[in-house]
């Protein structure tokens, strides 16, 4: 039985039927053999939902999908058994294909390029959205916004939320994020890169981007920011503090929906009522465990509660 928790809807525009594989080695010219191929429903919001699923959760996926690539997806994010809807667009859906290198470990990332969406199209997608609205819960609008999408799509659906007594997250970048944290959200999810690209910092200036995350908080943009750097672990800034976390020891094996895990298990936890320090917590155990698995594997509960034990945050 899943525990009982606030609802949780996930919101993807840009999904991707994710194509993995592996070969001994990338090479120009040569016939390059293949290992079994594995096929999977990605693309940010529905992994979150994925992964609340595997943490025990519940959720609603409510995605785009068209054409033969679409008709896949939608076959096999049935069968993963997580509650969705699905908005029909005329183009196909995007793909996405990663490609272990086995005799380096290196991995490949080929991210093709996704449909154009219409007017109607993606105002089909926010009425899915609004009839469902997660009301007291959480809504999570994650990945890139295809061709054709307004920037203010999730700032729309922020809106919408704050209607609504409903919190709403936010893990994308560039204009999508901005326009977002202009309309103000709860939460949003960074990673270093995007941090750095929405606010200008240099490389390498961690101190800066803290500075940067507690600059939103204080105008009143969103209420928490939860930073990823990556096998750095993470940084969470709110109002009253700024806790960082190392990530557990691992072995990586591939990153591919690290931060999806991350966000997953953390918004599972609060809408389970739990305290943000220890949603932060799981967060990071849940990002590690995926990172801890290969190909494009999404963590388990068992790895996550194993993980997350030894985790003590610190003041920043
Ligand atoms: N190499 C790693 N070793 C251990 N844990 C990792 C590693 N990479 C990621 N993680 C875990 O996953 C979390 C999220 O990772 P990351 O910051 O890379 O976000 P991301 O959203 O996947 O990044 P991006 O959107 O830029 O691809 C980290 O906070 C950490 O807990
Ligand atoms: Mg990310």
């Amino acid at each position: 039985m899943a525990l009982a928790h606030s609802p949780i809807l996930t919101v993807t525009p840009n999904p991707a039927l994710d194509v993995s594989t592996s070969t001994p080695r990338v090479m120009p010219e040569s016939k390059m053999r293949c290992g079994p191929t594995r096929l999977d429903p990605g693309g940010g919001g529905v992994n979150v939902s994925r992964v609340v699923r595997n943490l025990g959760g519940r959720s609603l996926a409510v995605y785009t999908a068209g054409g033969p690539t679409g008709q896949a997806y939608r076959q096999l994010l049935d069968r993963e058994g997580i509650a969705s809807r699905m908005v029909g667009i005329s183009d196909a859906t995007r793909e996405g294909f990663t490609v272990d290198e086995t005799l380096t470990g290196e991995q490949f990332r080929f991210v093709l390029q996704g449909p154009e969406l219409s007017e109607p199209e993606w105002r089909a997608l926010i009425s899915a959205v609004a009839d469902d609205f997660p009301v007291g819960g959480y809504v999570v609008t994650s990945g890139s916004l295809p061709q054709g999408v307004p920037a203010d799509l999730y700032a729309q659906i922020a809106r919408i939320a704050r209607d609504h007594d409903t919190r709403c997250v936010v893990d994308t970048s560039g204009e999508a994020l901005q326009a977002a944290l202009d309309e103000g959200v709860y939460l949003i999810k960074p990673s270093k890169r995007e941090l750095r690209e929405l606010v200008g910092a240099p490389e390498s200036d961690e101190i800066g981007l803290i500075e940067a995350a507690r600059e939103l908080v204080a105008r009143g943009s969103c209420e928490v920011v939860a930073l990823t750097l990556g096998g750095a672990g993470a940084v969470l800034v709110t109002a009253e503090q700024t806790l960082r976390l190392a990530t557990p020891q691992i072995e990586v094996q591939s990153t591919v929906g690290a931060g999806d895990s991350f966000l997953g298990a953390l918004v599972l936890r609060l809408a389970q009522g739990r305290s943000l320090v220890d949603a932060f917590r799981s967060g990071v155990a849940a990002g590690s465990a995926t990172s801890s698995l290969p190909a494009t594997d999404l963590c388990r509960a068992e790895d996550v509660e194993r993980l997350e034990q030894g985790l003590q945050p610190t003041p920043v």
